[in-house]
């Protein structure tokens, strides 16, 4: 922003999606709330998958987004909160020891033992994005979420470390810069998502968050507060498009309209004779269609990203994480039926989850494809709030987010 005064209160955040990037613009207006003043949308070029293949057209698509919201707001954005995603995204869960030296552990204890968890091997070409505190077990026997201040002999971190490709990591903040924003931040994306719509109630006993975006799916597992298992599944709405498109012959666009309008993921329940009319793919003629016929071809494609789900859920023995079932978000969690499916095939409750936005936002941004943009808003809120408790301690914000260092200043 370029007006001084307002500047350590204005939160912005930008969502590079596969389909569209939105920007949002916010103020603070007291330590747990915020004013949205500022969206700007537009559709995604040179996204593929979650990651920029061509930077110059993502520039372009960065660039409207930001200037309708600057317009919006009335202000010059000069720094953003990001997310990322992607498959080459990963994430393990990992932990360190240190013994403490006084008897009573202090915030440097915290930061040395989350020093001692992140050293891990990292495969060739990835990047640590996070390192984000599980619990820590003192002596063995007490699990705490904040140590500082409790007396022991021996230190235990557990943290989740989520990594991703430095090339598309530096694809991504390059893409920003050349369209004239700083990155401040960069957030794994079903993170900030799981922050919009997930509730602290749910967070606290189990549940799992799937995000079904345009390019991929992103999975996320909560429990006892924190940050279980994360996971990026290639299989999202785009590919449900272009599976009906190659099958009808028809041309994209119209097959994204058809999957919006008449689409479902459960032939039983909305079984219809009814046909409608679907744009060839050369562009000149109209054909028939009946809408049972669009559903067939849905159902196999949601079936294989559920049984993605099903497997990564079973080979991580993860089942017992999530008595609060899955919550859908993204812009796939729009597509009729699918609550329903996921509810009959992973055999667990499900809702569909909108971002808890303040309520004068609730016409505009209530919608699963704003979960992730609300959701870095919120991060940057926090963050913004850490700041000014700095000086009461450390851990006060490693417990909330613990980031090792400002990355984005490494690659540049
Ligand atoms: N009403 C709807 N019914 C069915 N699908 C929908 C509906 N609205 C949007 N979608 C689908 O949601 C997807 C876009 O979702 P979203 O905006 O969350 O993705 P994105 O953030 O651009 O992509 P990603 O997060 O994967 O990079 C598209 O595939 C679109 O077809
Ligand atoms: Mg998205």
């Amino acid at each position: 922003m370029n007006n001084q005064s307002t500047y350590d209160t204005m939160l912005v955040a930008l969502d590079i999606g596969t389909t569209k990037i939105s920007v949002l613009v916010a103020q603070k207006v007291s330590d747990e709330g915020l004013t949205v003043i500022g969206i700007g949308k537009a559709p995604s070029y040179g996204v593929s998958r979650g990651v920029v293949v061509d930077i110059a057209q993502a520039v372009h698509s960065i660039k409207l987004a930001i200037k309708e919201a600057e317009l919006m707001a009335g202000c010059t954005i000069e720094s953003v909160c990001i997310g990322i995603s992607g498959v080459h995204v990963q994430a393990f869960n990992s932990q360190g020891m240190i013994p403490i030296k006084n008897g009573r552990i202090r915030p440097h204890d915290v930061s040395s033992v989350l020093a001692a968890a992140r050293a891990v091997v990292i495969p060739e070409g990835q990047q640590i994005l996070h390192v984000l505190p599980q619990y820590y077990t003192i002596d063995n026997h007490h699990r705490v979420a904040d140590p500082v201040g409790m007396f022991g002999v021996r230190l235990e971190a557990q943290v989740h470390i989520v990594t991703g490709a430095v090339a598309s990591v530096q694809n991504l903040v390059r893409a920003c810069m050349t369209a004239g924003v700083e990155v401040s931040d960069i957030i794994f994306e079903p993170l900030a998502s799981a922050d919009a719509v997930l509730s602290p109630d749910e967070k606290q006993l189990g549940v799992a968050l799937l995000d079904i975006g345009g390019g991929t799916s992103d999975f996320a597992i909560y429990q006892q507060g924190t940050i279980r298992h994360t996971k990026v599944f290639p299989i999202a709405g785009n590919l449900i498009t272009h599976d009906i498109a190659l099958c009808l012959r028809a041309t994209i666009k119209d097959a994204e309209r058809v999957k919006q309008e008449y689409g479902s993921t459960l032939r039983s329940l909305f079984r219809t004779s009814e046909q409608i009319e679907i744009e060839m793919v050369h562009g000149e003629e109209t054909t028939m269609v009946s809408i049972d016929e669009i559903a067939r071809i849905i159902e196999p494609r949601v079936s294989e990203l559920l049984m993605m789900v099903h497997k990564e859920i079973e080979q991580g023995h993860l089942e017992n994480l999530m008595p609060a079932g899955i919550v859908l978000t993204g812009g796939g969690a729009l597509l009729n039926g699918i609550k329903e499916t996921v509810q009959i095939s992973l055999r667990v409750p499900a809702r569909v989850g909108n971002p808890h936005v303040p309520p004068m936002f609730k016409e505009v941004l209530s919608s699963p494809v704003y979960a992730t943009a609300y959701g870095l808003l919120l991060h940057t809120l926090k963050k913004n709030k850490g700041v000014a408790l700095n000086e009461l301690s450390g851990p006060l914000m490693n417990r909330v987010f613990y980031r090792m260092k400002s990355w984005v200043a490494d690659f540049f």
